[in-house]
């Protein structure tokens, strides 16, 4: 059993799969709290929708980072609700040592592309622009990088004529949706073996990586 908490800025809907992937039985978790670094973000409204609490932490004056007394303040909100793993769902700022120490190996994120491709924002747009056929989503371990940490699981998607980034990203969500409770169900079932860089897991949909 995953003691999760999910950390957003934004609509939060990776958020809610997870959530009705534990409702449903799919997902043996329990989501702790839901974090965000806008006190308007959506993901906040969703969590209080679910009954469960939401807090507006907030990060640093500087929109792109979680530091200083900022890291302070997310590190002893998320072990004040006994939080051990932390999924990172639409989060915009990077992670730095302090935190990712105080959770060593236990913060995940999801990516919108295919990995180690178009890391970084807008990867759908990125991916349009440079006019792959194939793209997809990618759970991921965060390091210090962006976007660089070892890969738990993937989905692809076609890029079909007529795609806009909106079109896009949207069949990327659908995957999405489905790839973030499948890898931390993986990860509450202990079937998740790492070896440097290299992730082995036995996924409940039959999938092997
Ligand atoms: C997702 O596309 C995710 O891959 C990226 O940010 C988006 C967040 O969407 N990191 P949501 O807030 O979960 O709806």
């Amino acid at each position: 059993m995953l003691d999760l908490a999910v950390i957003g800025s934004g609509n939060g809907s990776n958020f809610q799969s997870i959530a009705d992937a534990i409702r449903s039985g799919r997902l043996e978790a329990r989501i702790r709290c839901v974090i965000s670094d806008r006190p308007d973000a959506f993901i906040l409204e969703r969590a209080r929708r679910e009954s469960l609490p939401a807090e507006y932490v907030d990060c640093s004056s500087c929109k792109t980072k979680v530091e200083g007394e900022g890291e302070r303040r997310m590190i002893e909100t998320l072990r004040r609700y006994g939080a051990e793993t932390i999924a990172l769902a639409g989060f915009m700022r990077i992670i730095k040592p302090g935190l990712l120490n105080a959770f060593s190996g236990q913060i995940i994120n999801i990516h919108p592309s295919l990995l180690p491709a178009f890391p970084g924002l807008h990867a759908w747009k990125q991916a349009l622009d440079y006019g792959v056929k194939i793209s997809g989503c990618t759970v991921h371990y965060v390091d210090e990088g962006t976007d660089t940490g070892p890969i738990l699981l993937q989905r692809s998607v076609p890029v079909l004529e007529g795609d806009n980034p909106e079109t896009l990203h949207a069949r990327i969500q659908e995957q999405e949706h489905l790839a973030y409770p499948l890898a931390l169900q993986t990860m509450s079932k202990g079937l998740v073996h790492r070896e440097d860089r290299r992730i082995r897991g036995s996924f409940s949909d039959g999938a092997k990586v």
